[in-house]
């Protein structure tokens, strides 16, 4: 068979498994499989692009191989599952800068129409952008950078003028080729626009801003593809490029928010001292919590970020296994963005166990809370913050909380009355029905637990 008609059927079959795969990713049952679908399909495209004759040296290749394979495989098994958006966030920034790289490479090439050549440019500045951009967002997740939006004035005129120099940078390239200085110019602009257009977003949108950034590695991607005329590879970043924006605008939905507020607020950056909470704490002890949950007919377990780091979900489970026992129906109720990456409790849930049928998505389980008897808030903060509902100056105004204080009684279990990612305070902790049940959350259900068991 002709190579290019292999070449090109394979990379169908490899698109087909990539499309599959991500509808596969759509559901915490099927998505293990939608995983390795896609990984297979990226071995497939892999292999044929390196079959294809086009090929000049192999040795530069086995060796990209061999340290790329050592450096994610290590990476893979090292990291905590708590880090898992600062791994992303570096993958796409490795994306952008790959993409950056095929574009430039692709200028080596004996004639280049017009059209090519705005590809690589469009490679460049989207690569450049989203590599740079994606290393502050792992800056601020990570904490090596502050998580607070840095601002100055005249933010927004720079950042446009910066805009308005890369796309004349881009005209004069594309014009006039020869002149490597526009290309150079472009990509030294592209990388400063990536950190300028960052640094004024707070640490609690990183999610956002990664997910968006994902999509743009797949665009730069998409660019690199036209650039060098592989099919595969434009196939591939339209499917990233596609799917980021839509988790993008599902985290926004999320928060109540448009992609412009999370980009230009530069949301938490000031604290509203303005917010006055009344009432007071009620700090209460696992032995007597237990009474109570003997006690109660239904519960609703709604998970957080600091369960992710007391990494208690196996005891989460076992809790709700004896409570069930003891007559008590058990639900969770997870909101989209708690933890910090999209489907984080379903993912630490997933690894207890628990069956999928007992997760309900916010919507569903909001309308049914005022029947709950008990609400264990355990490590969540921003996510059940009824400020978001009642306090119009609050920064997360507006946003969709899970309204366990509409519960009978509620159990926040963590270690202290700090704050949560996005720095505010929370009135749940001081309601009437709200009592605090401090420390860790591990150690404090392994107590309830012991009560249970006893
Ligand atoms: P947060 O609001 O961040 O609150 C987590 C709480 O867990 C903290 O208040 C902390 O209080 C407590 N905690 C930490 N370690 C604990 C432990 N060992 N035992 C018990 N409690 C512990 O979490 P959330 O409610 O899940 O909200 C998520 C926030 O992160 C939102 O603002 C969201 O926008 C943002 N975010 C989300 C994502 C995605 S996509 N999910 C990604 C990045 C950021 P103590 O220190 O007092 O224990």
């Amino acid at each position: 068979m002709d190579t290019t008609l292999l070449v090109n059927l394979s990379y169908i079959v490899a698109a087909i498994l990539f499309i599959y795969g991500l509808k596969l990713l759509g559901h915490p049952s099927t998505a293990r499989n939608g995983n390795k679908l896609s990984a297979i399909a990226m071995f497939i495209a892999v292999v044929v692009t390196l079959l294809d004759q086009s090929i000049v040296s192999y040795s530069w290749i086995v060796v990209g191989i061999l340290i790329g394979a050592a450096v994610g495989a290590f990476a893979a098994r090292t990291i905590e599952m708590t880090s898992m958006p600062e791994m992303v966030a570096l993958f796409n920034g490795f994306g952008g800068i790959a993409s950056l790289l095929v574009g430039w490479a692709a200028l080596s090439e004996p004639t280049l129409s017009g059209v090519t050549l705005f590809t690589i440019f469009l490679s460049i500045l989207i690569g450049g952008v989203t590599f740079t951009g994606s290393l502050v967002a792992w800056g601020k997740l990570s904490e090596t950078l502050a998580g607070k939006p840095i601002l100055f004035t005249g933010q927004r005129v720079v950042n446009s003028g910066l805009m308005v120099a890369i796309v004349i940078c881009g005209f004069l390239f594309v014009t006039q080729p020869e002149t490597t200085t526009w290309l150079y110019l472009a990509i030294a602009l592209s990388i400063a626009l990536g950190i300028l257009a960052v640094i004024p977003i707070g640490g609690a949108d990183m999610p956002v801003v990664i997910s968006l950034l994902n999509s743009y590695s797949g665009l730069a991607a998409c660019a690199a593809g036209f650039a060098i005329n592989n099919n595969i590879l434009i196939v591939a970043g339209a499917l990233v490029g596609a799917s980021g924006i839509v988790l993008t605008n599902i985290m926004c939905k999320a928060m109540n928010r448009s992609l412009a507020n999370v980009l230009f607020s530069g949301f938490g950056a000031v604290k509203d001292d303005t917010m006055v909470i009344e009432g007071e704490v009620k700090p209460l002890s696992p032995g007597d919590a237990y009474y109570i949950l003997e006690a109660a007919s239904s519960v609703a377990v709604i998970p957080g970020y600091g369960m992710a780091v007391a990494q208690a979900q196996h005891a989460v489970k076992e809790l709700q296994e004896l409570l069930e026992s003891n007559g008590t129906e058990v639900v969770y109720g997870i909101h989209p963005v708690a933890g910090r990456m999209p489907g984080h409790m379903n993912v630490l849930l997933a690894e207890a166990d628990v069956p999928y049928d007992l997760l309900l998505e916010m919507d569903d389980i909001n309308p049914r809370m005022e029947t709950v008897d008990v609400a264990i808030v355990i490590g969540a903060n921003d996510v059940v913050n009824p400020a978001a509902r009642e306090m119009e100056g609050s920064p997360i105004y507006g946003m969709p909380v899970i309204n366990v204080d509409y519960a009978r009684t509620v159990f926040v279990l963590k270690r202290s009355m700090a704050s949560g990612f996005a720095g505010i305070d929370n009135p749940l902790f001081f309601k009437d029905n709200t009592r605090m049940i401090f420390g860790d959350a591990k150690e404090t259900i392994n107590q309830l637990i012991r009560e249970f068991s006893d």
